[in-house]
């Protein structure tokens, strides 16, 4: 009987088993290229992403991610929602939904194509349970289940923000554990001590709007629409630094907590003051970027110093952002540390970083699995415990 056959018989056999987890830990100091080395079985795991306006689809060979991380990743492919709801000055959960419906499997068959494998080579079907939009979550969930089903293989949820987390793992200049990670998307900002795949310890998070919601929303103000970040980054490069004074919430201190809403608020009543024409929009972009930037920067050299740490990983959708990424550069080398980042790509949603953290876990009982699903819009990721 072949691996698979096996994988099969016992999917059939316990479908209705509980679904229990178990996590990757590895010691401190252990090369994160030897993620996988002493526990995971290998696993071809195909990774579906569809949180909010991307649809992510990604083959992971955990096999052949072995000795490094990267190598694991046999295609992916990405379909964003951007334009349709452009019109609409922001994502519309409903279209974001439907969207969903009709690119899961044709992305799935494409990546299948790309990486030259069949169905029949898929060992897992990962998705993202949450946090995210209820409705997007469950178009990605449904579909997940009824492929795994399909192809009588397990079933893996996975959480969003662990797979933002490890996916500078994936990057060509991979951290090493223990580190400082700064997690900064739509929805989260959060700074966290991270000892292996699992152990994750909150040091700070935003107490009101995330730093993407801060791009986004002063963004909007501008009259730039959505995504605003990308947006408000382009215009802040011909801005002249200095000439708007903003807000730094919460940069004074010891505490590793932000603050963003106030910055928000500045935003709108400057450009109620002296509006958002072209002879001022790039500067207040800047001014912007500049006090986010600031903020971000300096919080995470503080968590570097409270925890002692000097590798810090920056992930999630502001990462891409070039200013923080030179900022958290130079800071980082002057004070002899480094950091890491995803490659670009895999900066904003997208399904290696679900089929990856989906990787990085062991299923206690990976052929007994079922395949009911469930989805959780608010999902703490300090709720995932670590199961030895
Ligand atoms: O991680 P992500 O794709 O989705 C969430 O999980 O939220 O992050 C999206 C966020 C948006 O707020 C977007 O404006 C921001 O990341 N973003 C950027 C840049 N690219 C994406 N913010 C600033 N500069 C960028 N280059
Ligand atoms: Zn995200």
């Amino acid at each position: 009987m072949t691996r698979r056959e096996h994988v099969r018989g016992q999917a059939q056999e316990h479908s209705h088993a509980p679904v229990k987890w178990r996590y990757l830990v590895l010691p401190a100091g252990n090369p994160a290229h030897r993620l996988h080395a002493p526990l995971a079985s290998p696993m071809r795991i195909l990774g579906v992403e569809t949180s909010c306006d991307e649809t992510g689809v990604a083959l992971y060979d955990s096999e052949r991610g072995r000795q490094r991380a990267r190598d694991g990743l046999l295609a992916h492919a990405l379909h964003s929602q951007v334009r349709m709801h452009a019109d609409y000055g922001g994502v519309v959960p409903e279209l974001a939904s439907r969207d969903h419906v009709r690119r899961v499997v044709p992305l799935a068959r494409r990546v299948l194509a790309d990486a030259g494998l069949d169905a029949d080579a898929v060992d897992a079907v990962a998705y993202t349970r949450g946090p995210g939009l209820a409705g997007a979550l469950l178009v990605g969930a449904g579909a997940a289940a009824g492929l795994a089903f399909g192809l009588s293989v397990p079933l893996i949820p996975v959480h969003h923000l662990e797979g933002h987390l490890l996916s500078p793992l994936l990057s060509h200049d991979p951290p090493e554990f223990p580190f400082v990670a700064l997690l900064v998307s739509g929805g989260h900002t959060q700074l966290m001590r991270v000892g292996g795949v699992g152990d994750y310890m909150l040091l700070g998070e935003s107490i009101d709007d995330a730093a993407g919601e801060a791009f986004d929303k002063s963004a909007k103000l501008l009259g730039l629409g959505y995504p605003g970040g990308p947006a408000l980054s382009a215009l802040a490069a011909r801005g002249t630094p200095g000439r708007f004074a903003l807000p730094r919430p919460l940069l004074k201190g010891a505490g590793l907590d932000f603050s963003f809403s106030g910055l928000k608020t500045a935003v709108g009543l400057l450009v109620r003051k002296v509006g958002s024409g072209p002879e001022v929009a790039a500067d207040i972009a800047r001014a912007v970027e500049d006090a986010i930037v600031d903020i971000l920067v300096a919080k995470s050299l503080k968590a570097l110093d409270q925890s002692g740490l000097d590798c810090l990983v920056a992930a999630g959708g502001v990462a891409a952002n070039a200013t923080l990424r030179k900022r958290l550069g130079d800071a980082c080398a002057a004070r002899g540390a480094r950091v890491h980042y995803p490659e670009i790509d895999l900066c904003t949603d997208n399904g290696a970083m679900i089929a990856f953290a989906a990787a990085c876990r062991q299923p206690r009982q990976a052929a007994g699995a079922g395949y009911d699903f469930s989805v959780a819009p608010r999902w703490p990721l300090m709720e995932l415990g670590l199961v030895r």
